[in-house]
């Protein structure tokens, strides 16, 4: 696939470098063009820096990994809100939290995601791979699954795909409505650990067919 990458950081990284050696063509773009160089030559292999409106031309998905207050700028800087991502699958993993408690920043009830569907109109967006730690995707980690949320059928099966390529397993929640709620348990998830408590002690386990089978 031809992916676009948002943002130069720590998640841009594990996951560009992921794709990168599962075959996919990488583009990234951030708002310093050095920082955006020294990302792509740590994904290796052929991904490429450019400018932010170049890194989303073209790409069967895009991922916006860039701190909650940075996103309505990388976004200006990609050309969204000229429709530059109208029809593209764009990848939604911000924790739009306070660090350390995890109370949702966006105050007004709204999932990020469903902001960055305003300020990116036409996109296709996907809430996923906000939940896991960078290093998930950078290191040998036990198989995990990640949860998707939204409303285009293909963006989502282009997630799924980009899940498995990375060595997940993909999981629809439903439509874009319900990422607030994915989000709210990174919250959790968050303040629990901040806290000293492991968050997977907090969640029962649940018979599934597949446990019961
Ligand atoms: N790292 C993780 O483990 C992880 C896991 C799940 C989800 N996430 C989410 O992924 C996103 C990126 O996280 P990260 O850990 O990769 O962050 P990071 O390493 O701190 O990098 C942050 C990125 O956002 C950019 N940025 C920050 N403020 C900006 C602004 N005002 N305007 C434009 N760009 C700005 C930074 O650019 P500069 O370097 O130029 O400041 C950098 O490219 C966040 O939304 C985070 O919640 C992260």
């Amino acid at each position: 696939m031809r992916i676009g990458i948002l943002g130069t950081g720590a998640l841009a990284i594990a996951l560009g470098g992921a794709w990168t050696r599962a075959g996919h063509e990488v583009l990234v773009g951030g708002r310093s063009p050095d920082k955006a160089a020294a990302a792509a030559a740590r994904m290796g292999g052929p991904a490429q820096a450019v400018a932010p409106a170049e890194a989303v031309i073209e790409r069967d998905a895009v991922l916006v990994a860039v701190s909650w207050p940075g996103l309505p700028g990388i976004l200006r800087a990609a050309g969204a809100a000229d429709g530059s991502l109208a029809g593209t699958p764009l990848i939604d993993p911000t924790n739009a939290v306070e660090h350390g408690v995890g109370e949702l920043l966006t105050r007004d009830g709204r999932a990020a995601a469903e902001h960055i569907a305003d300020w990116a109109p036409g996109s296709q967006v996907v809430k996923a791979f906000h939940l896991f730690a960078a290093d998930q995707w950078s290191e040998s980690r036990k198989p995990v699954t990640v949860v998707l949320a939204g409303d285009h059928d293909a963006a989502l099966r282009t997630t799924a795909d980009l899940v498995r390529d990375v060595g997940a397993q993909a999981a629809v929640l439903g439509s874009l409505s319900r990422a607030r709620q994915l989000e709210e348990v990174a919250g959790f998830v968050i303040g629990l650990a901040f806290s000293g408590v492991d968050p997977t002690s907090a969640i029962p386990r649940v018979p599934t067919p597949a446990t019961t089978a």
